[in-house]
């Protein structure tokens, strides 16, 4: 019998983490309290439990799509099976419904877990590749001339301000539809979590560029490529390859021997200069879609 219940104390977060570890280990997981910078009215995690043993969790909270929610059920391997995504999937849609959402939206990393969720009418609207670059001696880019990079421990108020000179122009470039939309909250929170692992290029006082690494407490060998964009005036002069050079370099310093991001199939100027900089393809994420509320195939 499948117990929910919805996280409420550090140790149901840190329950619920230690399920999203088991099943993405190749991912990063926010930490307990980035967990719980993300709390808002409307975001419900569960975790679901059979003998009293947490197996499984559940997420429902709004996407980066205005009007679709996001919804996840994620159970441990060794629990597959038995029914436990089926009644975390349900539970998480249910509060989704409650929230007025009729569109709703996951990814998912297997051909099992694709099937379990075409079972309830999830249907495939894009897919994103892991690449991944082993980190060796990663000698430091040459100074450029026609701009400068700081990090953003250097300078923090300039994370605020690379949000709307670089973040909020360069999102519709993402083959993402409609484009992503981010607050400046989540921007300060969730999008940079070590501020010397972050690096702005500036034209005199103006951010033109951003590119970093998210670092994994879990995992410290291996950091997750945060968000890379440059201006648009100022592409094609080597300020992606030239920021993401210095966050190699900053990596190979700290210990970190792995960097992985993940990037839109249809992304092609992304995935291009990731190959460029030596970064090898890695697993295929699938992003879906269904209707509120599930409807489940018989
Ligand atoms: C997807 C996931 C949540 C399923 O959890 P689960 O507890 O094994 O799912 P259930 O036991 O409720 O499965 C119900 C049905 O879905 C289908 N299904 C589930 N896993 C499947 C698999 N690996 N291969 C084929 N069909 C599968 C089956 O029809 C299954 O019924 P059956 O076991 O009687 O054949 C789990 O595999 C997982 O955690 N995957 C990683 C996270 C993820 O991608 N979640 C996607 C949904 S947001």
């Amino acid at each position: 019998m499948t117990e929910i219940r919805p996280v409420q104390t550090d140790a149901d977060y840190e329950a619920w983490r230690e399920v999203r570890i088991a099943a993405m280990p190749y991912e990063r997981c926010p930490s307990v309290a980035e967990l719980r910078e993300m709390e808002r009215p409307e975001r419900l995690l569960l975790l679901a439990e059979v003998g009293g043993k947490v197996v499984g969790h559940g997420l429902s909270d709004r996407s980066t799509e205005p009007g679709r929610a996001v919804l996840t059920a994620r159970v441990r391997p060794e629990a597959r099976r038995q029914g436990v995504g089926t009644t975390l999937l349900q539970a998480a849609a249910e509060h989704s419904v409650a929230q007025g959402y009729e569109r709703t939206g996951c990814s998912v990393d297997d051909e099992g877990s694709l099937k379990f969720a075409a079972r309830f009418g999830f249907t495939e609207v894009a897919r994103q590749v892991e690449q991944i670059r082993a980190i060796g001696a990663e000698p430091q880019p040459p100074a450029p001339t026609a701009y400068r990079i700081v990090s953003v421990a250097e300078r923090p108020e300039l994370w605020t301000r690379a949000y709307d000179e670089v973040a909020l122009p360069t999102f519709p470039d993402m083959d993402l539809k409609p484009p992503l939309q981010v607050t400046p909250e989540e921007w300060a929170t969730e999008w940079i979590n070590d501020p010397a692992a972050m690096f702005v290029a500036l034209d005199g006082d103006a951010v033109i560029g951003v590119a970093g690494l998210m670092i994994d407490t879990d995992q410290p060998q291996r950091a997750e490529v945060a968000y890379t964009g440059v201006r648009r005036d100022w592409r094609g002069k080597g300020i992606a390859s030239t920021l993401k050079r210095t966050s190699m370099a900053w990596a190979a310093e700290h210990g970190i021997t792995e960097i992985y991001t993940w990037t839109q199939e249809g992304n092609a100027n992304m995935r291009k200069l990731n190959e460029y900089l030596g970064f090898r393809y890695g697993l295929v994420s699938v992003s879906v879609r269904a209707k509120l509320p599930l409807q489940l195939a018989e």
